[in-house]
C-alpha cells in the first residue's frame, strides 16, 4: 500500500469508531495518537518523504491528525450526552441563577419624588437645552451685561455657531431658570411648571462641589399670585419631601431675576434642629432660593406685569439627596460604581 492508501484506511477507521465507556475512548486514543499511534506513525514517515512533497504531505497528515482529534471529542461528547446520572442532570430543585438587574441613579430617584410633589399640585414639567445663549440664560433673566455671575468663574462659554446662532454667544447652561424664560415666552398666563435638568457651573471638583449638578426650578405665574402663596407652597413641598414635622423658614436674599427674593432654609432632619454637623450646629440647611418673578423679566417674557404676577424657586437636587442619603462624597454619585449604586436600588438605601 502506499502513503495515500494508507492514509485513506486510517481515515476510515476514524470515521467508523465508536466509543461508549472511557476505556474505549481511550483506546481509540492510543490506536491513532499514542506513541505507537497510527496517526503518529505516518506522521513519522514524512521523514522520508523527497523533499519537493513535503508541503503536500505534511498538510495532508496534518488533516488527519486534526480529523482523529475530532472523532475523539465527538466520540465524548457523545458519552457525556448519553450517559444519564445525578451528577450530570443537576438538580431541577435548585433556585435559578438570577440575572443582575439595573436600578435607578439615586439623583434620578430624589429628582423624580422631587417632580412627583409638584406634579400632585398641578405643575407641568418642562425642559430645554443644557446649551444654552446668553439671553436665555441671562440676558432676559435681567442680569445686567457685567454681572459677576456671567464671569469665567462661573460660566463654562461654549465655541460660538454665529451662523446657527446668530449672536454666537452661547455658554452650558448655568441654572434651569433658562427654561422658565422659553416656557413664558412660548404662552400667555396661568404658567404653572418646574424645570428639572442638568446645569453646569465652572467650580473644582470636591466632595462638595461638582462642575455638573441638577436643578429643580419652579414658576408660577397667574392674576394676583402672592408671596404668601410662595411660602405655602415651599411649606408643602418641604413637608411631602421630609415629613410634617419639618420647618422652613426664609431669610432674605438677592438673585437679579426675583424681587424681593430669599433663601430658604428647614429645619435640620439629621439632628431634629438640635444642632450637628451637617447643619453647622445651627439646627437650619438651606435647600434652595425663591423670589417673586421682577417684573422686569416678565417684561423681557412678553408677559404684562400689570396684570400678572408670579414667584419662582429653584434648588438643587444633590443637596436634596444629601438630606436623604446622606452620601459624605458628591463625586461618588458620578463614579458608577456599582457597590455604590446597588445600595439605592428598589428604594432600598436607608440613609
Ligand atoms: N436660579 C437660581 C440658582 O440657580 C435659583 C433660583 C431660582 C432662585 C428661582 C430664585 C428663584 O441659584
Amino acid at each position: 500500500m502506499n502513503l495515500e492508501e494508507r492514509i485513506a484506511a486510517v481515515e476510515a477507521r476514524i470515521k467508523e469508531a465508536t466509543a461508549t465507556t472511557t476505556e474505549a475512548l481511550e483506546a481509540f486514543r492510543v490506536e491513532m495518537l499514542g506513541r505507537n499511534g497510527k496517526v503518529t506513525g505516518l506522521l513519522d514517515e514524512l521523514k522520508q518523504v523527497p523533499v519537493e512533497e513535503k508541503r503536500v504531505w505534511g498538510q495532508r497528515l496534518n488533516q488527519l491528525k486534526t480529523a482523529a482529534k475530532q472523532r475523539l471529542d465527538e466520540l465524548q461528547d457523545g458519552m457525556a450526552k448519553s450517559s444519564t446520572g445525578p451528577q450530570e442532570t443537576g438538580d431541577a430543585t435548585r433556585p435559578s441563577l438570577t440575572e443582575a438587574s439595573g436600578s435607578l441613579h439615586p439623583i434620578s430617584i430624589i429628582r423624580q419624588r422631587i417632580v412627583d410633589v409638584f406634579a400632585r399640585i398641578g405643575y407641568t414639567v418642562s425642559q430645554g437645552p443644557e446649551v444654552e445663549d446668553d439671553h436665555h440664560n441671562f440676558g432676559a433673566l435681567n442680569f445686567p451685561p457685567d454681572h459677576p455671575a456671567r464671569d469665567m468663574q462661573d460660566t463654562f462659554f461654549v465655541e460660538g455657531d454665529a451662523q446657527r446662532n446668530g449672536s454666537g454667544d452661547l455658554a452650558l447652561r448655568t441654572h434651569t431658570s433658562s427654561v422658565q424664560v422659553r416656557v413664558m415666552e412660548g404662552g400667555q398666563p396661568p404658567i404653572r411648571t418646574i424645570s428639572p435638568g442638568r446645569v453646569y457651573r465652572n467650580e473644582a471638583i470636591s466632595a462638595r462641589a461638582h462642575c455638573m449638578f441638577h436643578q429643580v426650578e419652579g414658576l408660577y405665574v397667574d392674576k394676583g399670585v402672592s408671596f404668601a402663596e410662595l411660602k405655602g407652597t415651599l411649606d408643602h413641598f418641604a413637608k411631602s419631601m421630609f415629613g410634617t414635622d419639618v420647618k422652613i423658614r426664609l431669610r432674605p436674599s438677592y438673585f437679579p431675576f426675583t424681587e424681593p427674593s430669599a433663601e430658604v432654609d428647614m429645619s435640620c432632619t439629621i439632628c431634629a434642629g438640635k444642632g450637628c454637623a451637617v447643619c453647622k450646629h445651627s439646627g437650619w440647611v438651606e435647600i434652595m432660593g425663591c423670589g417673586m418673578v421682577d417684573p422686569a423679566v416678565l417684561t423681557n417674557c412678553g408677559i404684562d406685569p400689570g396684570t400678572y404676577s408670579g414667584f419662582a424657586f429653584g434648588m438643587g437636587v444633590e443637596r436634596i439627596a444629601q438630606l436623604i442619603y446622606r452620601v459624605p462624597d458628591l463625586r461618588l454619585y458620578w463614579e458608577n460604581d456599582v457597590r455604590f449604586l446597588d445600595q439605592f436600588a428598589d428604594g432600598a438605601f436607608r440613609g
